[in-house]
């Protein structure tokens, strides 16, 4: 943040901040295509345990990974490496967002698994460094944040794709203040909206999906939302077998808890702002963000993470063990799906509906009323290794869908 004594120094920084956005864009324009990680010899998972909570439940998810992946480690074909230093006391330490070592190991995992960090808030007591998750983001040019919600049995089949480097974000730290205004920018560009939603209509065909919903606030924010819409309206002549159309993020909110409305949603693009907050909105209707897994996807990178916090509330009340693992277990599914895997992914998927929702005989409360980690983990494990699984999640969800 920048404190201008004078217009003529905000103007300066605003230049500087344009240059940068505009530099930004040439890359994205001459970036690499996706990369195909079964091509790879060897695929490298770093695991990023975070801070509070996120050491205990990125374990959980690091055990059911390595267990499900042990043919492939045992072949070499998959290594896994955890990388320490992730945490709000380093990143403090350092004043910075990822401590360079931490970022320089994490450049040489293909994809990483990360648990929650603090991200601190203007006013407490950490220094203002800048959002672990955002830094990691653009660092690695994770442009997509691909977050899944799906409750079977109500119909409810929801994939977002968030932008996930621009918008509100992109300099989200380098806002300004003059006297008494304060200025933040929201940015926008071509290329970073063609490609987040390119992804969104890819990942539609090859899905069999044939709608697609794309969430602005363009009647009011016209220049920024409006370049998202136009670019929208562009790339969707690429994709003539899929309906597509626009909405606005206030009816969105509301048409999500609709019930008569809200399964007919099947893919939404949206920018990042309304992306965070519709994801956590939508992840409640599967049981609340301790339940949602989020991908963080680029062309050469990939890192899952929860798309929760760090909960130092219950670390304070020496509740951590009690943190309930499936966001970060949903996380290692769409890893598995993500780096070809996809079988492996979608059983591990089934397994946290019946755990979590279906079959649930184990209930996680967030305190000693309910299952520690740990133990919820071992529920996990043996409910994805059971021969039946697949008949115990058709059979669940057809029951609850009420026949
Ligand atoms: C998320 C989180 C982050 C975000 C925070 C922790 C910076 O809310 O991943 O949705 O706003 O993106
Ligand atoms: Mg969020």
């Amino acid at each position: 943040m920048l404190q201008a004594k004078s217009v003529e120094q905000a103007t300066e920084h605003f230049g500087q901040l344009v240059n940068a956005q505009l530099a930004r864009i040439e890359r994205i324009k001459k970036e690499a295509d996706w990369i195909d990680y079964q091509a790879l010899d060897q695929i490298v998972i770093g695991v990023l345990g975070g801070d509070g909570i996120g050491p205990a439940i990125s374990h959980e998810a690091q055990r059911i990974l390595e267990d499900l992946l042990s043919d492939q480690v045992s072949s070499g074909k998959v290594v896994f490496r955890t990388i320490d230093g992730l945490t709000i006391e380093r990143r403090a330490e350092e004043r910075a967002a990822i401590p360079a070592a931490v970022l320089e190991e994490i450049r040489e995992c293909h994809v990483t698994l990360k648990g929650p960090t603090t991200t601190p808030e203007q006013g407490d007591a950490w220094p203002n460094i800048e959002s672990a998750n955002v830094a990691m983001r653009k660092e690695l040019d994770l442009f997509a944040n691909v977050r899944p919600v799906r409750v079977p049995a109500e119909g409810i089949d929801w994939t977002f794709f968030r932008e996930n480097t621009e918008d509100l974000y992109a300099v989200g730290s380098q806002g300004v203040t003059i006297g008494d205004l304060a200025v933040d920018f929201k940015m926008i560009t071509k290329p970073g909206s063609d490609r987040i939603i390119r992804a969104a209509f890819d990942f539609a065909k090859k899905n069999g999906k044939d709608r697609l919903t794309i969430v602005t606030k363009a009647n009011v924010v016209k220049t920024t939302d409006g370049t998202f819409l136009d670019t929208a309206r562009e790339v969707a002549k690429d994709y003539p077998g899929i309906e597509w159309e626009g909405w606005y993020i206030d009816i969105m909110t509301a048409k999500l808890v609709d019930p008569k409305r809200r399964r007919d949603f099947q893919v939404l693009a949206l920018p990042n702002l309304y992306g965070d907050i519709l994801t956590d909105e939508a992840a409640e209707f599967q049981g609340g963000v301790g339940t949602a897994g989020s991908a963080n996807i680029g062309k050469r990178y990939a890192m899952f993470e929860a798309i929760h916090g760090s909960a130092p509330r219950m670390v304070r009340e020496g509740r951590a063990q009690y943190a309930d693992p499936s966001s970060m277990v949903r996380a290692g599914a769409m890893m598995l799906s993500h780096i070809g895997y996809r079988e492996l992914g979608e059983r591990l998927g089934k397994a946290l509906d019946l755990c979590g929702q279906y079959e649930a005989k184990l209930k996680m409360t967030g305190r000693d009323t309910g299952a520690t980690s740990r133990l919820f983990g071992d529920y996990i494990l043996e409910t994805v290794r059971a021969p039946d699984l697949e008949s115990r999640w058709d059979a669940a969800v057809r029951a609850a869908a009420g026949g």
